[in-house]
């Protein structure tokens, strides 16, 4: 049997984002990418950051260049790491990989939702043994694709369609939230509620040179459409002033 609503995320702060709890600290909802290929990079973006942001994004780029270390860093720095893995495998290799992760410290990771709920099930039941405030995190549609590419991989409905399915069989099986677009955040808090995390990617500032490209939403867009979390990265990690460029960040959300 899969697991009823409403969902429980333990240890997160997603509900800081509800209307009715307007004074969370907007460095709660920051995720900043350490899209680089040396510890010695993230380090220095780390470090240049400073106190604008607590959670840090590891995906497969840094974490495939410089290991579970660069993790084990980020954590014992105070930093939460976010790692952004994306497990899809058979269940008991999900599990396993989950179980790894909850023991260098993780704060959230993600799986991908398209890899069944008795993937999802097993990520969530071993996030859940080995650490009950981890927050597992189901990849809904990749914000890369469109309704073509979906076709072309036997997916049959639209993005939204899609995204809507897959966030209801992560929840239902057990995940404290889902990856999506901001595009579609805001149909999948209409329809499944929330009391979950929505983390999206695909943030720019108001105004930046970036805002034109596809499925691309400032900060403020994306948490009135009911994001719990923005990741952000090149424009905090490549601007002159990381630190401000967070701050600006900040400043969005709050807006
Ligand atoms: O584009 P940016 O540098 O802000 O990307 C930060 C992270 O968000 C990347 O690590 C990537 O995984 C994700 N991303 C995404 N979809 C986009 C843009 C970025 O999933 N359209």
């Amino acid at each position: 049997m899969e697991a009823a609503l409403p969902y429980r995320i333990p240890g997160s702060d997603h509900r800081e984002n509800h209307p009715q709890n307007q004074n969370s600290d907007p460095r709660q909802k920051l995720i900043v990418a350490l899209d680089v290929s040396t510890a010695a990079a993230a380090q220095k973006i780390v470090a240049a950051v400073g106190d604008s942001a607590f959670t840090y994004k590891v995906g497969m780029q840094l974490y495939t260049a410089e290991g579970p270390q660069v993790v084990r860093d980020l954590v014992a720095s105070g930093r939460r790491v976010f790692l952004d893995l994306k497990y899809h495998d058979i269940p008991h290799t999900v599990a396993s990989a989950v179980h790894e992760a909850a023991q260098l410290g993780v704060s959230m990771l993600t799986v991908h939702a398209a890899g069944s709920g008795k993937m999802l099930r097993a990520a969530a039941d071993s996030a859940r043994a080995a650490n009950p405030d981890l927050i597992v995190l189901g990849v809904t549609v990749l914000t890369s694709l469109d309704e073509h590419d979906l076709e072309k991989v036997g997916f049959r409905g639209t993005v939204r369609d899609e995204v809507l399915r897959l966030s209801a069989l992560a929840l239902a099986s057990g995940c404290n939230g889902i990856v999506t677009s901001a595009r579609e955040a805001s149909v999948v808090r209409a329809e499944l509620g929330h009391d979950f995390a929505i983390v999206t990617p695909g943030v720019r500032p108001a105004g930046s040179a970036h805002a034109d490209q596809m499925r691309v939403v400032t900060p403020a867009g994306a948490i009135a459409a009911g994001a719990s979390h923005i990741v952000v990265g090149r424009p905090i990690t490549e601007a002159d002033d990381p630190a401000a460029a967070a701050r600006a960040f900040l400043d969005e959300i709050n807006s």
